[in-house]
């Protein structure tokens, strides 16, 4: 795994943007894998502050999100497909019907929808890098502690703190779905590079399990371990619990010189 470790979260999100347009001008028809949440706004907005200086098209781009609530209607302001619309998709040129969510219709069969999305991201070519945050409980996408490290994309019982981390989106006495659709973590696994950000103290433990603890199902993030291509950007409260921090420092030098002698490597050039 790469850490990297800001002073602050503005910075971890201009590096992930940075990353974004990286893979733009290698692959300019890149499919990407979007996550909601706080965490990925302010990367978002620098994309849409980067598509408007005419530095980035998404115009070719494919898009799968993580995640979407089970029983709120897509054009519900909690939806994520709602949540995607309003912090980034209503501001570049990404053509709608590339964009896509695990989402399950009225009336559908929600057992069905993850295969079906499983079979949706295969023919778009697998995804070339995927954006994740990371829960307080080290859950990715909706994989809450306990999931198949093997597991595809299908529905999951949300656990009573990521429903409390979450309740700020709903009002009183709205609907809170307790479940979702997640993609597995084995989908997961199989994006060519995954870009994970955590900022803020409350994601400390987390963020120190997830890297130094034990591969296990019950810190879902801990598999990220065993992909060959992981970038994690964190600012400094969030990297609070790692032990070996100032080794990732001194890496990131190292790597940086070599970046600046011989430019970025990418596997696909
Ligand atoms: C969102 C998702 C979640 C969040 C995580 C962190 O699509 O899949 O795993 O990334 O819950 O959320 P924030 O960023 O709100 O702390």
């Amino acid at each position: 795994m790469e850490v990297v470790i800001y002073p602050d979260a503005e910075r971890v999100a201009r590096h992930g943007a940075g990353l974004v347009e990286a893979m733009l001008k290698v692959k300019p028809g890149a499919v990407f894998g979007f996550a909601t949440g706080r965490t990925p706004i302010a990367l978002y907005r620098r994309l849409v502050e980067r598509h408007r200086a005419g530095a980035v098209s998404f115009a070719r781009t494919t898009s799968f999100n993580l995640d979407e609530y089970l029983g709120i209607p897509a054009d519900s302001p909690q939806s994520y497909r709602s949540f995607m619309d309003r912090e980034f998709f209503d501001y570049v040129d990404i053509e709608r019907e590339n964009t896509h969510l695990p989402a399950c219709a009225e009336g559908e069969n929600p057992q069905r929808v993850g295969p079906a999305y499983e079979e949706k991201i295969r023919a778009a070519g697998g995804i070339d890098l995927q954006i994740l945050g990371i829960g307080h409980n080290g859950h990715i996408g909706f994989n809450e502690p306990s999931s198949s490290l093997a597991s595809r994309t299908r529905v999951k019982t949300l656990t009573r703190r990521t429903l409390e981390d979450n309740s700020r989106l709903f009002g009183p006495g709205e609907f809170q779905p307790r479940l979702a659709i997640t993609m597995g973590i084995a989908t997961i696994m199989e994006a060519r590079h995954i870009l994970l950000l955590a900022t803020g103290e409350n994601k400390a433990g987390a963020v120190a399990r997830m890297v130094e603890g034990p591969v296990s199902a019950m810190c879902p993030a801990s598999v990220l371990q065993l992909h060959e291509c992981v970038t994690v950007l964190v600012d400094e409260p969030a990297a609070a619990g790692l032990q070996y921090r100032e080794y990732y420092d001194l890496a990131n030098r190292e790597n940086q010189a070599l970046i600046e002698r011989f430019g970025a490597f990418y596997a696909d050039d």
